[in-house]
């Protein structure tokens, strides 16, 4: 694979969809996101995703719980934390992953979350449950036939997970990441961003690309969580799969890059510290 000017992610293939808020609008328009995770001991993966949908402008935001759910988020009030059992998840697009376990339950409701028309970012352990479990693949093709969710799926693996995906180790997958990529997009019939330094996106018609942006500052805990909630807010306020996928690696990595110049970073930056800065990255857009 050789990647040409075409194949390297560009604000020009999703700055169509950059808009700025119409006046006469109110949260309604901007959708809802209900990240799904936090099972016992990893309610942070799913506050992080919850909160970067917040500040990215989507109009309402739950944070899910397989496990006990907190009461709120004293950082963000405005997120709302629930239990998971009893959610209806057709009511928003769903980041299914960060923190969620493995379960009996934490399959369960990945099922659910699954079988929604909600658009749907599938993360972490949403990824690992699925690699082990082929009922949930043929559910999760199916979405690609079912009107309301097609073209609206996002995978987001590390290399591992890909790896746990496609029943091959981890180096078969660095030793070409495009073809990973697109392997995996061909068989989920969704957009695939297969992270790490270089990601590589790809779409289930074979198309590839190549994130410019960001650097090792985000190899820290945390950060893949922040990526899929963005991508998620991105869905939820209308975005095609491919382009919220293309806009949310790239933002990622450009507010990473703004913080090492302000000396956030490569060292010390934390997941927290980055959606304040994917918000203004996103603002001056
Ligand atoms: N250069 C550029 N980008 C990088 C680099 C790098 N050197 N290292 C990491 N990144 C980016 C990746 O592209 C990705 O967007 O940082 C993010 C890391 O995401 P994950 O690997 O998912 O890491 P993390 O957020 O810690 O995941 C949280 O979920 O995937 C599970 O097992 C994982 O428990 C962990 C949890
Ligand atoms: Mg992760």
């Amino acid at each position: 694979f050789q990647p040409s000017r075409q194949h390297l992610n560009d604000v020009k293939f999703f700055a169509r969809h950059l808009r700025g808020r119409r006046h006469n609008t109110h949260k309604g328009s901007y959708g809802s996101v209900a990240v799904l995770g936090g099972a016992s001991g990893m309610a942070g993966a799913p506050i992080l995703a919850a909160r970067a949908a917040l500040l990215t402008g989507a109009g309402r935001v739950y944070a899910c719980f397989a496990d006990q759910a907190p009461a709120y988020d004293s950082a963000y009030p405005e997120l709302m934390c629930r239990q998971a059992a009893g959610f209806d998840f057709d009511a928003a697009t769903v980041v299914a992953g960060p923190g969620l376990g493995a379960e009996r339950r934490a399959h369960e409701l990945l099922a659910q979350a699954i079988g929604s028309a909600s658009p749907l970012v599938l993360d972490a352990d949403a990824l690992n449950l699925l690699a082990a479990d082929p009922p949930l693949q043929a559910a999760l093709a199916e979405r690609a036939s079912a009107a309301a969710a097609a073209g609206r799926t996002v995978l987001t693996p590390h290399p591992l997970e890909a790896a746990r995906m496609l029943g091959i180790s981890v180096s078969e997958v660095q030793a070409d990441r495009p073809a990973a990529a697109r392997t995996l997009a061909a068989r989920t019939r969704a957009v695939v961003v297969l992270k790490g330094s270089g990601t590589v996106l790809a779409e289930p018609q074979g198309h590839v690309v190549i994130n410019t942006t960001g650097n090792p500052s985000l190899a820290t805990a945390g950060t893949g969580d922040v990526l899929a909630g963005l991508c998620g807010s991105l869905l939820a306020q209308g975005w095609p799969a491919w382009e919220a996928a293309l806009a949310a690696v790239w933002l990622h990595g450009m507010a990473a890059d703004v913080m090492v110049t302000e000396g956030m970073g490569p060292i010390g930056l934390t997941a927290g510290e980055l959606i304040p800065a994917i918000r203004t990255a996103l603002n001056r857009m």
